[in-house]
Parts: C-alpha cells; sequence; structure tokens
C-alpha cells in the first residue's frame, strides 16, 4: 500500500470529565490527523456524588486508541511513526487501587463532588480564625470539597477495603492521569506509579515551593506517604507502553501550553465540564488577593523551572448543558442549546446560578446551591436556554475581573478554548459581558495538543521543539464586544444579587 510518509507523530490521552479522546498530531506542522471521542458515564449514587468507574475510563481510552488508529491505517498514515504520547486528564479525581490485584477498590471521586463538605467545614473551624486559607501558604490553594487529599481522606475512612489495603501496604492513590500511566505501563506486573507537578499541585499534598509533597500537610489530613505516586515534571519520559514514551499534563496546563501562552502575562480560558482561566505568572509564586488559586502552570523537563499560574476555577460550565439535557429534557443534544438560546436572544430578567457543587472561585463557599431567579409567567425554556450561556460568561467575568484586580493589569482580550467554544452565541455573549474581545484558535483541541508538544518535546524523544521561533501560528476568530458597556455592567449586577441568594441558600 502507499503509505504517507509524514515523518514522527505523537499522540494525546485527553481524559476529561464528560469524555475521553484520542488524538494523534503530525509534530512538524501540529496538524491533527485524526481522533475518537467516547463519553464517559456519571453516576451520582446521592445528592452531591459525582463518580466515575475507573474501569470504564481505562476502557474508553483503549477504545478511542482502537478507533483512532483503524482511522489513520485507513489514511494510510503509518502508526508505527508515533513517538510518544501525552496523556492529559481532569484533575483532582480521586483514585485508590491495589497494587498486588490491580483492582481499583472504589468508583473514581469525581472534582465536583461534595461529599466531603463537612469534613471541609469541620478542618475549616479548627483553624485559627476560620481560615480557609489556613494551608494556601504552602499549597496555593483553600481547603474545600474540589482538591483530592479530602476525597482521599474520606476513602481511607468510609471504605473499608481501602482501609486494609493502606494497612497491608498494598494501596495506590492516584489522580486520573497516575492511574492511566500505571494500568498503560504494565499495571500489577510492574507499572509506573507516577504523577507529574501540575497534577500533585491539586491534592493539598504538595509544596509548590519545594515542588514535592510535603510530610506536615500528609500528616494533616492523616495520609501515610507510601501510597502517593512519585513527581516528576511535565515533560520527561516516565515508561514506555509498547516503544512509545509517555508523560502527562493536568489538562488545564496543557491547555495553556497548547494555547502557546508561555510568556508571564498570558492567559487562557477553558471551557469544559467546568470552566478555567488560567494566567501565566512566571516562575515565582504569585498569590492571591481575591479568590484565586496558585498552581503549577507547567514544568517542561526535569531541569527546566517551573512555571506558575493564577487560577479561577468555575465548577459548571459544559455541566449545566448537560444538566439541561439529562435532568430537564428541555434539549436532546448539546448543540440544540445554541439554538433554542438564539431563538430568543435574552434571557429576559431570568438568572441562573449552577452552584450545584457549592461556588467555586472566587468565593469557595461549599454550601452555595443553584438557584433560578427572576421567573415570570412569560419565562419559557429558551430564556433559561439563554440564562445558562449567560451563567458562564457571568462566572467567567467574575473570574477576569479578580485577576484583573490581583495584577492591576488589564487582559485586553481573552483567548478560549474547549468544547463550548463552538457554541457561536456563548463566545458573543461571552465578548459583550466581559468588553473585551474574545479570541478562539481554529483548531479546537488545544488541551490535546500542549499534551502532545510537551510529550513530543521530552528529552529522548525531541520530536517537537517548544522554541517560541519554531512554533506554528495559530490562526483565530476573534468575537468583539457588540453592545453597550452599560448594559453589560447592569446586567453583571443583577447577576451578582443572584449569586448572593445562592450563597445565603441555607440560611
Ligand atoms: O479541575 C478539573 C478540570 O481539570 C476538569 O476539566 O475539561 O473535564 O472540565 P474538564
Amino acid at each position: 500500500s502507499n503509505r504517507i510518509m509524514l515523518g514522527p507523530l505523537v499522540a494525546a490521552i485527553d481524559q476529561g470529565t464528560s469524555s475521553t479522546r484520542f488524538l494523534v498530531f503530525n509534530a512538524k506542522t501540529a496538524e491533527l490527523l485524526s481522533h475518537h471521542q467516547v463519553e464517559i458515564k456519571q453516576s451520582f449514587p446521592k445528592e452531591g456524588w459525582v463518580e466515575e468507574d475507573p474501569k470504564e475510563i481505562l476502557q474508553s481510552v483503549y477504545e478511542c486508541m482502537d478507533r483512532t488508529c483503524e482511522k489513520l491505517t485507513q489514511l494510510n498514515i503509518d502508526i508505527s511513526n508515533i513517538k510518544a504520547i501525552g496523556v492529559t486528564n481532569q484533575r483532582e479525581t480521586t483514585l485508590v487501587w491495589d497494587k498486588e490485584t490491580g483492582e481499583p477498590l472504589y468508583n473514581a471521586i469525581v472534582w465536583l463532588d461534595l461529599r466531603t463538605q463537612s469534613t471541609v467545614e469541620r478542618l475549616i473551624n479548627k483553624t485559627p480564625g476560620r481560615n480557609k486559607n489556613h494551608l494556601k501558604h504552602k499549597t496555593g490553594l483553600p481547603i474545600s470539597t474540589y482538591f483530592s487529599a479530602v476525597k482521599l481522606r474520606w476513602l481511607m475512612d468510609n471504605v473499608e477495603k481501602v482501609h486494609e489495603a493502606v494497612l497491608s501496604h498494598r494501596a495506590m492513590f492516584g489522580t486520573v492521569d497516575s492511574w492511566l500511566i500505571w494500568c498503560l505501563t504494565g499495571g500489577k506486573k510492574g507499572g509506573v506509579h507516577c504523577t507529574d507537578v501540575t497534577n500533585a499541585s491539586r491534592t493539598m499534598l504538595f509544596n509548590i515551593h519545594t515542588m514535592d509533597w510535603d510530610p506536615e500537610l500528609c500528616k494533616y489530613f492523616d495520609i501515610p506517604m507510601e501510597i502517593l505516586p512519585k513527581v516528576r515534571s511535565s515533560s520527561e519520559i516516565y515508561g514506555l507502553m509498547v516503544s512509545i514514551c509517555l508523560q502527562c499534563l493536568g489538562d488545564q496546563s496543557a491547555a495553556l501550553v497548547g494555547q502557546m501562552c508561555f510568556k508571564d502575562g498570558q492567559a487562557k480560558n477553558t471551557y469544559g465540564t467546568g470552566c478555567f482561566l488560567l494566567k501565566n505568572v512566571g516562575t515565582k509564586p504569585v498569590m492571591s488577593d481575591h479568590g484565586l488559586l496558585t498552581t503549577i502552570a507547567y514544568k517542561l523537563g526535569r531541569d527546566k523551572p517551573a512555571c506558575y499560574a493564577l487560577e479561577g476555577s468555575v465548577a459548571i460550565a459544559g455541566a449545566v448543558v448537560r444538566w439541561l439535557k439529562d435532568n430537564l429534557g428541555i434539549i436532546q443534544t448539546s448543540t440544540e442549546l445554541e439554538e433554542l438560546a438564539a431563538d430568543v436572544g435574552t434571557s429576559y430578567g431570568c438568572y441562573f446560578v449552577p452552584a450545584f457543587s457549592g461556588l467555586y472561585a472566587p468565593y469557595w463557599e461549599p454550601s452555595a446551591r443553584g438557584i433560578i431567579c427572576g421567573l415570570t409567567q412569560f419565562t419559557n425554556r429558551s430564556h433559561l436556554a439563554f440564562a445558562a450561556l449567560e451563567a458562564v460568561c457571568f462566572q467567567t467575568r467574575e473570574i477576569l475581573d479578580a485577576m484583573n484586580q490581583d495584577s492591576g493589569i488589564h487582559l485586553s482580550q481573552l483567548q478560549v478554548d474547549g468544547g463550548m467554544t463552538s457554541n457561536r452565541l456563548l463566545m458573543q455573549l461571552q465578548a459583550d459581558i466581559l468588553c473585551i474581545p474574545v479570541v478562539k484558535p481554529s483548531m479546537p483541541e488545544t488541551t490535546a495538543l500542549g499534551a502532545a508538544m510537551a510529550a513530543g518535546a521530552a528529552e529522548g524523544v525531541s520530536v517537537w521543539s517548544l522554541n517560541p521561533e519554531d512554533l506554528t501560528e495559530v490562526t483565530s476568530e476573534k468575537f468583539e464586544p457588540q453592545i453597550n458597556p452599560e448594559e453589560s455592567e447592569l446586567r453583571y449586577a443583577r447577576w451578582k444579587k443572584a449569586v448572593q441568594r445562592a450563597m445565603n441558600w441555607e440560611t
């Protein structure tokens, strides 16, 4: 057969909250050659609980790999040219498995899960001055249900099998990256148990200054350090799958890399299940005074410096669309939402605060709950659809304001990516609500691209250059604000009122 000669290829496994993807890029041109996507089931065993099946996650990765390789073969592209695979993943989601049997000991507890709310409240109440930022000087994070340590604590306290495996030194903890890499490098027959600095920085057990697990933090949460994976940089070979090199990078970091935000002050916002605005702040950590997280942006090589980011995390973005589809049934497919909202072009005074997992940045309020307010007899499902899209935009505005206040410098435009950016109405609304242009790359798979770049650039792989001069210019589309700033401010002020109602829900 006529094989097409493309030179080295680099792949990415993008394991997100809602779906898994496998994508293959041409390392020379950054062109996306083929991909496959599989949706992931979520279970909600109790109110506020969110779980996924670790084996289904692994299976979905194999399925995506198989399908993509079939597609490439049909295109006459030689899959033996895949030199490296970057794993990029939903962060914080917590797993424990038995290293002898290779079996997961419980479902994966998804980052959105609220079961640790009472633990979090108890921990905060014990700190001097009831300070949720008690551990921030080391971790960059507030004490919250979001991060892995409290989820791991819950597993050790509530799941007998986990408790026993820890006592008998058979337990391994990991976020999704660690689980996948361990399985893909051999599992119980000698799999590599590791993670990278970006994922580690989301556990609350990692010291962002020393760049290693912190014994004091582990003691605070009473977590035995032997169950933790080894922490590596985000661009080095961890192990091999067949003969392909593997490494990992948290999904939001990968998007930052994929958007080429390598300079201090550059930022991107990714609209996935949640929505995450990260700004590169350079090689020194910057602490936020406005409710943002300090996290590791990336460390692209063992001997390279770590870069830090300020992050504004919004728990519910794409998840609100899935909720309108699965729970209310007002749409059959996610793409219908844009049309439905466009029918009216306004929420007609309806505000929807989707605080399903409490509120994340800048509030960090686990007890907040979702509300829909401003309803009249006139309100219909189109208005509700519009209000849901606006909610994503308003939440991003709150994060952007916090970023601007923290740095004193105002971002002049916002680089965006992620699944929801195909919704043109959303993009226009976002520009209107931020009063700055929104810029979206024409290749939407930025997260996977970033993971592939980091994997391809790893020492020993070296088929992708990360030198700014060698990086291909990304083509993009720009959405300019179209409404006047006064109207935008008025709507934003109403949104903030609605947020206050959601915050004080239980009192
Ligand atoms: O912190 C959670 C984040 O990494 C999940 O990303 O793309 O699944 O919403 P996504």
